[in-house]
């Protein structure tokens, strides 16, 4: 599929087919495509629990405004923000650090400066370390939905949900923060697609201050 299609055929799905499921080596190509996201100094703060089972998502969607998406799609996806994704002691941060000094693109003797650089940056507050985690996750989540879309599935974002309640139900430890929950599946045919929503114009998103 072409990309200007991917983009433009790319909706936010309210019903799905629940007769149709997605395979996991599917959804894991998909993740595997969204991987390529780009983050800040690679640190790739994202995880997802993949639920599947019925009374996993029914369990969701009761903390999901009662959302009938959540359950009715295949796979519905928490997507978590590590808020610990800069810090010393989280394992990415050393295998990056790792994988820079194999690349050649760091030193041993940078490892202070990296240090000291991703702390300025994100471990100045609780709000600049949520905005490190959410605004990579968002770049993650967005690829992973486009990716889906290439690949034939649909998806549907949602963060209409009990931020707490899920943290809770799901045993999600305190680093993470959920910035979306994603529905996954095949769009149910039998139902009619809701017209395409509007958008602002690029003179609209372009701004200048004074
Ligand atoms: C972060 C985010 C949260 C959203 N939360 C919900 C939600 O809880 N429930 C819902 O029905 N739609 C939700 N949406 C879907 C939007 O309403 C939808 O993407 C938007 O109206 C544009 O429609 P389109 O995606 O079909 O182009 C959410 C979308 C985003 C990006």
């Amino acid at each position: 599929m072409e990309f200007s299609q991917v983009i433009t055929s790319r909706r936010a799905v309210n019903f799905f087919d629940t007769t149709k499921d997605v395979p996991d080596s599917l959804l894991k190509q998909a993740i595997d495509m969204a991987a390529k996201t780009p983050s800040s100094f690679n640190l790739q703060p994202w995880s997802l629990m993949a639920l599947r089972n019925k009374e996993d998502k029914l369990r969701l969607q009761k903390l999901a405004m009662g959302q009938p998406k959540v359950s009715e799609a295949p796979v519905t996806l928490i997507v978590l923000a590590d808020r610990s994704g800069w810090t010393d002691d989280n394992p990415f941060v050393e295998r990056n650090f790792q994988e820079m000094i194999k690349a050649g693109t760091a030193k041993e003797e940078s490892r202070d400066w990296f240090g000291k650089a991703r702390k300025k940056l994100y471990g100045q507050s609780k709000e600049s370390e949520l905005a490190f985690a959410c605004k990579n996750t968002g770049f993650f989540a967005m690829a992973l939905m486009l990716a889906a879309k290439s690949l034939g599935l649909d998806t549907h974002p949602m963060d209409g949900f009990d931020h707490e309640g899920v943290r809770e139900e799901f045993h999600i430890p305190d680093q993470y923060w959920i910035p979306v929950l994603i529905a996954v599946g095949y769009f149910d045919e039998s139902k009619e697609r809701a017209p395409a929503k509007w958008r602002k114009t690029a003179d609209e998103i372009l701004v200048t201050f004074e």
